[in-house]
């Protein structure tokens, strides 16, 4: 049976692959995939064709951070028996769909994109004055359309490149269409001779989980505590925190509003916890190292399964990238069923299209 007959909406999402994962992907996006899988249907892919659009001088790590996330998923929770998982370099569909969007989307529209000038100016010490970096949103419009994706789990940042999708299956819908005779059992779950559904964002609950320096956890900035940490690691790293800065001495009395530690304690510590520490630091009642190791406390609390879980593919390398290849297998099926019906609007169909061919039959 084909996966265009599963009633349930479709949620498509991608990550690029840039290794190990942190708290701040796990609270920022891949908690609420975990939670998405009962749901929807999921399709969610390690995007490496995306992380080579930044770092395509040395992709010597690609391969490895490619595992690296897709281990992280498993051991957060991501099922393959329940969702598509796969590797977008392993769909070459998407690179086809997105040569095909690339004649129709207008320069205009990706100059636009609030990240393209931001990042190409700003990332030092890369040259992303590359075409591949400017169409990183037609590939990623790509990405979403060959699923027919209903809703895109995106960040706030991520926003505009999800309009731009809509934008472009818009576009491709008014330039080219399916003929009603041949649609097709997958175009017709938009109930139109569209190609393409427009996808709605999903915004994840922003919780914005702050790194060891107080700044937004990012790789980026170094500040990060991974889902692989080991307990002593995660105490450490929390022990050198930055906190309420008004909060010099043991004496002084703290705010856990305007401290990184209050937000991991709202993030993970229950109610019990959250109240004392609440209270402890308004009043200097606890010191910091104390109220550190309660949130060190929650932390491996939530990473322990998680670690537990990841052992298993880690020991078994094995069977994460079958799950990978067994995932890209089924994705290419339901990609090339798009590109079929693509083709086939676009006048392009390999097929010979007489007059005794299904065009001609009404
Ligand atoms: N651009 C996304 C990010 O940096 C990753 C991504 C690539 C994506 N393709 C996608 C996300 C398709 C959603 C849908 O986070
Ligand atoms: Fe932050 Fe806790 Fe210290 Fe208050 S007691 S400043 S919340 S670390």
């Amino acid at each position: 049976m084909s996966a265009e007959r599963n009633p349930r909406k479709r949620v498509v999402s991608g990550m690029r692959s840039t290794g190990k994962l942190h708290l701040g992907n796990f609270v920022g996006a891949l908690r609420n995939w975990v939670g998405m899988q009962q749901q929807y249907e999921c399709f969610f892919f390690v995007a490496d064709w995306h992380a080579l659009t930044t770092d395509y001088a040395d992709t010597s790590q690609l391969k490895q951070n490619s595992i690296d996330v897709l281990l992280d998923w498993l051991a957060a929770g991501l099922d393959p028996e329940r969702s598509t998982l796969f590797l977008q370099s392993h769909v070459p569909q998407h690179a086809e769909l997105h040569l095909l969007f690339s004649m129709i989307t207008p320069l205009g529209w990706l100059e636009r994109v609030p990240t393209y000038k931001e990042q190409r100016d700003n990332i030092a010490g890369k040259d992303l004055g590359t075409y591949g970096f400017l169409g990183y949103p037609v590939l990623q419009a790509a990405d979403i359309l060959i699923y027919k994706g209903d809703f895109v789990p995106v960040g706030e940042d991520q926003v505009p490149h999800v309009e731009l999708t809509r934008e472009i299956a818009r576009r491709f819908n008014q330039f080219y269409s399916l003929d009603c005779a041949s649609t097709s059992e997958n175009a017709s779950r938009s109930g139109t001779s569209f190609v393409f559904p427009e996808p709605q964002p999903l915004l994840t609950p922003a919780a914005k989980l702050p790194g060891t320096d107080g700044r937004k956890m990012s790789k980026s900035y170094g500040n990060t505590i991974l889902l692989t940490d080991s307990e002593v690691l995660v105490r450490q790293k929390l022990k050198t925190m930055v906190t309420d800065p008004k909060r010099v001495r043991r004496t002084d009395p703290g705010n856990p509003d305007v401290c990184p530690v209050g937000d991991l304690h709202k993030i993970f510590s229950d109610q019990e916890t959250n109240a004392k520490v609440d209270t402890g630091c308004r009043t200097a009642g606890i010191g910091c190292i104390e109220c550190k190791s309660w949130a060190a406390d929650a932390l491996v609390v939530v990473l322990r399964p998680i670690q537990e879980r990841r052992k298993k593919y880690e020991d078994n390398p094995r069977l994460a990238w079958d799950i990978l290849e067994t995932g890209s297998d089924r994705a290419r099926r339901v990609a090339s069923a798009t590109m079929d019906e693509v083709r086939q609007a676009m006048k392009m169909s390999p097929a010979f299209e007489g007059p005794t061919g299904a065009q001609g039959a009404k």
